[in-house]
């Protein structure tokens, strides 16, 4: 399998990109893939936490710029998955601190010890975010069914057209599968779907807890993470959604103006 950068994105903040993130490493890890998670959440950093990594730090990407250690120095490694590394840009960090052609370099450095390597970017479009435009394979999208969260997804897939020839990928976040179509959103919104979670209070705890999301007992939600880690990975898997209109029906109103 070729290595491959994936950028998880957001318009909005708050619908789930760390915890897809973060539980998306661990299936790879589980899988025994090499995997490098990224926290490129300047000033902002949570994947740690959400990995128990918080004690683990000591240097991070911003250290390794300002030539106090080396960039090994700044890869944490998993307690319980060895082939499982956290990289975090940087807790005292500002934007301006890092500039796209340096953070190129850096990935593409690291791409050739790793199977796959996962950004969690900043929310939005702003510098954090066009910072990694350059540098990715493939991107993710990561929104929730409500009509807020799709409309900045759909300005962030915009900015994304008109600087990246490729398009991104949606993932629909906290679905409920009795009245949402994602596939239908997803069509609307003209980008492909990748997947979608159901909102999950199992996973919402687990993650509170500390204990590692595929062990939170939801079987709808451990079902969609392998489907789309299983896609990432060039895989194919049936999804299984129903089929409903009415937001569908929405959100196109929404967009051809006519609401
Ligand atoms: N499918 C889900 N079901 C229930 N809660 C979720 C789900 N996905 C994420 N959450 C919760 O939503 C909150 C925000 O998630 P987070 O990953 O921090 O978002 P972001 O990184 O996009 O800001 C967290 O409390 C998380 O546990
Ligand atoms: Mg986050």
């Amino acid at each position: 399998m070729d290595s491959k950068v994936w950028v998880i994105a957001s318009g909005k903040g708050g619908v789930g990109k760390s915890t897809l993130v973060s539980v998306l490493s661990v299936i790879f890890a589980e899988k025994t893939m090499k995997t490098l998670v990224i926290d490129a959440d300047i000033g902002l950093r949570n994947l740690d936490l959400l990995l128990g990594l918080q004690d683990k730090i000591l240097y991070e990407l911003y250290d390794f710029v300002n030539g106090r250690c080396t960039i090994e120095d700044a890869l944490v490694v998993h307690s319980d998955y060895p082939n499982l590394k956290l990289l975090t840009v940087g807790q005292e960090a500002r934007e301006d601190d890092f500039n796209a052609e340096e953070l190129k370099m850096i990935i593409e450095t690291l791409k050739s010890d790793f199977d796959i390597i996962l950004i969690d970017s900043p929310t939005g479009i702003g510098k954090g975010f066009q910072n990694l435009l350059d540098l990715y394979d493939e991107c993710i999208l990561v929104s929730t069914p409500d009509v807020v969260s799709l409309r900045d997804v759909e300005k962030t897939a915009s900015v994304i057209n008109s600087k990246r020839r490729t398009s991104p990928y949606l993932v629909i976040n906290r679905v409920d599968l009795t009245s949402e179509s994602a596939e239908k959103i997803a069509q609307a919104l003209d980008i492909c779907l990748l997947g979608a979670i159901p909102e999950s209070r199992k996973m919402h705890d687990t993650m509170l807890s500390g204990a590692p999301v595929t062990k939170c007992g939801d079987s709808a939600v451990i079902e969609a993470l392998n489907i789309i880690a299983s896609r990432m990975r060039g895989k194919e898997a049936p999804a299984k959604l129903e089929e409903n209109n009415s937001l569908f029906n929405k959100i196109m109103r929404i967009f051809k103006g006519g609401a």
